[in-house]
């Protein structure tokens, strides 16, 4: 009803512009003397001490904020950081052990594939941390320890505010890990946070500009197909924005690596194909800058988003998206919003039913 959706026309819109809250309700609780601090989610530090390598394992949404997770981890502390398609992981011979710690990500904690994959990863003897915004939920019940994520319930089938909180959770086990393997310092790993807690005002600011976001949507829905590329985190990032746009808008979206590009996609970059390009990492930007003149020169529509107010030729774009200043580390939070709100208004400006895709479940429970 309306009133469930609190003033808005749809859920998701209504789940985009709660992810502050959430973010502020997962967080915040974890903090403690400006440290991250599992102590009241009852998680051992002993997980954290003994973890050579990590494996994630989930599916979707899910499983792309463990990939935006992975970036970070192994960027950040150098340890080795698996994602794993909870499906393909069942069937094969797992290359865990005891000293692997696995990271179970799921905002239903109830989607079959996951749950059975975090079972034969305990039989090889792993420890599991699940990810979980179902309270009580299987997954939740079976894991090790769990991670509670406060996005509170998520109505929309496409997700939003679970995936920013699943990230928000790696960021924090990351932290937390970093410290207690003595990678970071008190000082550092308090830096860490306060960047975390950095990322709310900033999606706030970011969501102010949702109505110059909607204008892109009105080109992207008369395309059959669009590309986003970016570099790195970017990169990780837009995996999500592509399967976002899928689910919603039944627009064929594929997210490439921007340096791959050439090594077959950029065939089918002709007039007017719209690319989506995050530049949000200053280590990869220049590089970014010359994939996105390769499409423009093959005729693409490029949506350019990028960080602060970095001088660009504004000939490479169509469009210009900006999310305010921060550390790189940090971007996917306020790319994130964009990249949902591009989906969601091309959805609406194709008059779909964008809380309830076509084919699609909130929590699926078959295999
Ligand atoms: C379904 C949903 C996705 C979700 C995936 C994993 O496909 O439509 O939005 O990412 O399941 O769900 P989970 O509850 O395990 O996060």
């Amino acid at each position: 009803t309306a009133a469930q959706k609190g003033g808005f026309p749809h859920f998701m819109l209504k789940e985009i512009y709660e992810q502050p809250e959430s973010l502020r309700n997962t967080i915040t609780p974890r903090i403690v003397n400006s440290l991250p601090d599992f102590t009241e989610d009852g998680i051992d530090d002993e997980v954290f001490k003994n973890c050579e390598n990590i494996t994630v394992i989930a599916c979707g949404t899910a499983m792309h904020a463990g990939i935006v997770g992975k970036a970070m981890i192994e960027s950040e502390l150098r340890i080795p950081v698996n994602v794993e398609i909870a499906s393909e992981f069942r069937y094969k011979e797992p290359l865990i052990n005891e000293k692997t710690l696995v990271i179970v990500t799921s905002q239903s904690g109830e989607t079959i594939d996951t749950l059975e994959a975090m079972r034969l990863a305990k039989r090889c003897g792993s420890k599991v941390i699940s990810i979980v915004n179902v309270k009580g939920s299987t997954i939740a019940r079976e894991s090790d320890y769990v991670l509670y994520t406060h996005a509170g319930p998520e109505i929309a089938v496409a997700s939003t505010k679970a995936y920013s909180v699943q990230m928000a959770a790696m960021y924090l086990i990351g932290c937390r890990l970093g410290l207690v393997k003595g990678i970071y310092s008190e000082e550092q790993a308090k830096e860490f946070i306060s960047k975390l807690l950095g990322t709310i005002p900033v999606i706030e600011e970011t969501l102010l500009q949702a109505d110059e976001v909607k204008t892109v949507a009105n080109y992207i829905k008369m395309a059959p197909d669009a590309f986003f590329i970016g570099r790195g985190m970017d990169y990780t990032l837009s995996l999500e924005g592509a399967l976002k746009l899928k689910e919603i808008s039944y627009v064929h979206a594929e997210a490439y690596a921007a340096g791959e590009l050439k090594h077959g996609t950029i065939a089918l970059i002709t007039e007017n194909v719209p690319v989506i390009a995050l530049a949000t990492q200053p280590a990869v930007y220049e590089k970014m800058v010359s994939n996105i003149r390769e499409v423009k020169a093959r005729g693409a529509y490029v949506i350019l988003i990028s960080m602060g107010d970095e001088v660009t030729d504004t000939q490479i774009c169509d469009k210009h998206i900006r999310i305010p200043k921060q550390d790189s580390l940090f971007t996917v939070f306020a790319a994130a919003v964009i990249l949902q709100l591009i989906a969601y208004y091309t959805s609406d400006a194709k008059g779909l039913d964008v809380d309830k895709p076509r084919n699609l479940a909130k929590s699926v429970t078959v295999e």
